[in-house]
């Protein structure tokens, strides 16, 4: 192999220019795209750099040759370049309200596949959605969205994959590498700082640099590393004053400077609100009509006279271009053929199993018995579905959700405002496995009629839904519609309750004490019902671990009220009016999100940052570090109780230099069978180590010390090894410096 490529697969990041390389292949997307950028007429410059909505409401049509989606770029025929069809999203392809009538199948929500902290699933997940839209004739999904969860409130925390940056950005990486190896095209999203909806289209978030290096921007990078995603999608907000999609410090500075990301940056649907973005590191403005007049068709215009233009719309072109090839979608462009949607549906409920989180289990409460005789189903619709989070990734099965609630009665995002379940009830699955029990259902409506079914069963299981929706946060950490008195009430009448939450996010158990088992299904997607009741009846062990903290108040959050929350009125879009800003303040607690935080505070949540029960029990044992390039950390996990099942073995650094620390720097998810024993091995993240300052990465000298957790709250003992002095800087930006690997050395 070239010395050069060597060097780039050790940098783990897009290298320079292919010029420099020893014999480019005329393969090589960079060559292939400049050879075509060389061919295109002023005209056909501008193609590629705009895209409409292809979705026929608010009196749009789906343009001609685009199929009914997100968005539509055409191609450029004489050239041989195809159009880009997108369609939403990280979940399965987007339903749009009922506008596309055929069906997909839904993935587990974000914070179900987060919860399962494995990398392999999050894989298999995106090449089983990437697949989807191959057959259904997308060559784009807008998927990947990595945001961190910095309020538990944000109205997506059901798309993301939680709270911190390694997993959020391993796990992404993961994902859109499944995607693209189907040859559709995935972004990662939304770039960045996104992390509340509140406002999403003026907010305005300040966070010093390096706490935005350590946290959002590290889980970017981390994804782009590893999903190597033919695009950035730039968010709504604004980030230090200038909107996500004119940032120029983000999208030239960091991404394409610092990254050196090779993709192309693509607008979030109505986050444009110049033509000058293209300029400041926009390639291409998305569903332009929804920019109300701004439209990036005037581009080759401006090229005319304008030779700034003329340079980056080359640049933008070649940047699209030069994704479509890496990617391989001119090479299999998507056919629409049938789906075998039995094969999907298994890879779905795959994920539901292993992102279902056993939360409490007192005096082993769960698994219930198969032999049970009466157990009494209450509320959650669990006769009917399971419950799926809203907005553009929502994703339904053929012929529609099996309960659809309308919750706004009006407008155009009506269609949107829809609480919607998937057709696997809960209640049929658990019949299914327990054909000798007498299994009642109420819906949960009058807590007297569900006490009195709960008093005459042996178990009472009550379903609590939290619906969520993008656009939209919610106003604080309670299950809506009284289900928390109901829960209280079923728990009086019948010692034996079992709680099975389906929500987005973290709520609050004010009845906690009164049930002894809690289970998190979060909305478990096409399946959800089969998985639930199979780990409800032991038929699979829970493995979840949770990827954000379940606050026990709003109070010990950075922020207890939601910024914008007592003044913003709800609005999907989130228009802002001319003038209109909201401050959101991420200095509070910089890089410490989540429980981060609250280990700076001293604050104890309801369940910890990874916190998850089993079945059977594990030992982790042995941890020892060897220090090296990268550092190593290796332990022996043993299932030391009666059944099979999986432990997630997560290492945390608990002190840095003598300062006491909290950061999750390695896990590895292992399956075990009783009494087998595993060992594991984690390579070490320098950055995962080192603190950004001064435009670098740096560790300093000293004593550093890790434990292995069953939670971000119960860490064992720590070893202890000492560290050089390391500075380092980012891939783009030390080949600027010209220190081009020598990434990782000492360079004090
Ligand atoms: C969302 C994006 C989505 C896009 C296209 C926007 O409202 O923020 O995540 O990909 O719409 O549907």
């Amino acid at each position: 192999m070239p010395k050069r490529q060597l060097l780039c697969i050790a940098l783990a990041a897009a290298c320079a220019t292919p010029a420099l390389a020893a014999k480019p292949s005329p393969d090589d997307p960079d060559v292939r795209a400049a050879a075509l950028v060389s061919q295109m007429s002023d005209e056909e410059l501008g193609v590629l750099v705009h895209g409409r909505m292809a979705i026929p409401f608010m009196g749009l049509t789906v343009p001609e040759g685009a199929i009914l989606g997100a968005g539509y770029v055409p191609g450029i025929a004489r050239l041989g370049i195809p159009a880009l069809t997108e369609s939403d999203a990280s979940l399965g392809v987007a339903w749009i309200m009922g506008l596309r009538k055929d069906g997909a199948t839904a993935l587990p929500s974000g914070s179900a596949l987060a919860s399962s902290w494995d990398p392999d699933l999050l894989r298999a997940g995106g090449a089983m959605i990437g697949g989807e839209a191959h057959a259904k004739g997308f060559n784009v999904l807008l998927a990947g969205g990595v945001n961190l969860i910095r309020d538990p409130r944000n109205g997506r925390t059901f798309e993301y994959l939680g709270e911190d940056p390694w997993l959020a950005g391993t796990l992404g990486g993961a994902s859109i590498a499944g995607i693209q190896s189907t040859h559709v095209l995935s972004t990662v999203k939304h770039f960045a700082l996104n992390d509340q909806e509140t406002g999403r289209q003026f907010h305005d978030v300040h966070i010093g640099d390096p706490a935005a290096r350590e946290s959002d921007l590290l889980a970017f990078q981390l994804a782009i590393e590893r999903g190597q995603p033919g695009s950035v999608m730039c968010s709504y907000n604004k980030i230090h004053g200038a909107w996500g999609c004119e940032n120029d410090p983000l999208l030239n500075g960091v991404l394409r400077g610092d990254w050196a990301y090779k993709g192309f940056v693509m607008s979030d649907w109505g986050a444009v609100h110049a033509v000058d973005y293209a300029l400041k590191g926009l390639d291409q403005q998305s569903g332009e009509q929804l920019d109300r007049g701004v439209s990036f068709a005037a581009l080759p215009d401006l090229a005319k006279t304008d030779a700034r233009y003329a340079v980056r719309l080359r640049e933008m072109n070649q940047r699209i271009l030069r994704s479509m090839f890496a990617v391989g979608i001119d090479k299999d462009p998507p056919v629409i053929h049938p789906i075998d949607f039995k094969a999907n549906g298994d890879v779905a409920e795959k994920a539901a199993l292993e992102g279902i989180v056993l939360l409490q289990n007192k005096d082993g409460a769960l698994p219930l018995s198969l032999q049970t005789k009466r157990i009494s189903v209450i509320g959650g619709f669990a006769d009917s579905g399971v419950i799926s989070g809203g907005g553009s990734s929502q994703v339904q099965g053929e012929a529609g959700p099996g309960v659809s609630i309308p919750l706004s009665g009006a407008g155009p995002m009506a269609g949107f405002m829809q609480q919607a379940y998937h057709k696997s009830p809960p209640l049929t699955a658990i019949r299914a496995l327990v054909p000798g029990a007498e299994v009642t259902y109420r819906d949960g409506r009058y807590i007297a009629d569900a006490v009195v079914a709960a008093r005459k069963a042996d178990v009472a299981i009550v379903f609590a839904t939290q619906w969520m929706t993008e656009g939209l946060d919610q106003p604080d950490l309670s299950l809506p519609n009284g289900q928390d008195a109901l829960i209280a009430a079923v728990a009086a009448a019948n010692p034996r309750t079992i709680v099975v939450l389906e929500t987005g996010g973290a709520v609050l158990m004010p009845w906690l004490s009164a049930t002894p088992a809690v289970l998190e299904a979060w909305y478990p997607g096409a399946r959800g019902g089969e998985a639930i009741a199979a780990i409800l009846f032991g038929k699979a062990n829970p493995s979840g671990r949770l990827p954000f903290t379940f606050p026990a108040s709003e109070s010990q959050l950075p922020r207890p009220v939601l910024p914008g929350s007592t003044t913003i009125e709800a609005d999907f879009f989130g228009n802002s009016k001319p003038g209109e800003t909201l401050d959101v303040d991420y200095d509070v607690e910089g890089a410490d999100v989540g429980y981060r935080w609250f280990a700076r505070k001293g604050e104890k949540p309801l369940f910890a940052f990874g916190h998850g029960l089993s079945y059977t029990s594990f030992e982790t044992e042995g941890l020892r570090l060897k220090a090296g390039k990268p550092l190593v950390a290796e332990a022996t996990v043993r299932n030391t109780g009666a059944r099979a099942g999986a432990e997630v073995v997560q290492l945390y650094l608990v002190s840095a230099n003598g300062k006491p620390t909290l950061r999750l720097v390695g896990y590895q998810r292992v399956e075990l069978a009783p009494g087998e024993s595993h060992p594991v091995s984690v390579a070490i993240d320098p950055r995962l180590v080192a603190n950004y300052e001064d435009g670098g990465w740096h560790q300093s000298a000293g004593n550093y010390q890790f434990a292995i957790g069953r939670s971000a709250t119960h860490v064992g003992d720590a070893v202890e090894v000492k560290l050089p002095e390391l500075r380092w800087q980012d891939v783009g930006r030390a080949a600027r410096a010209g220190t081009e690997g020598k990434r990782g050395r000492n360079r004090k």
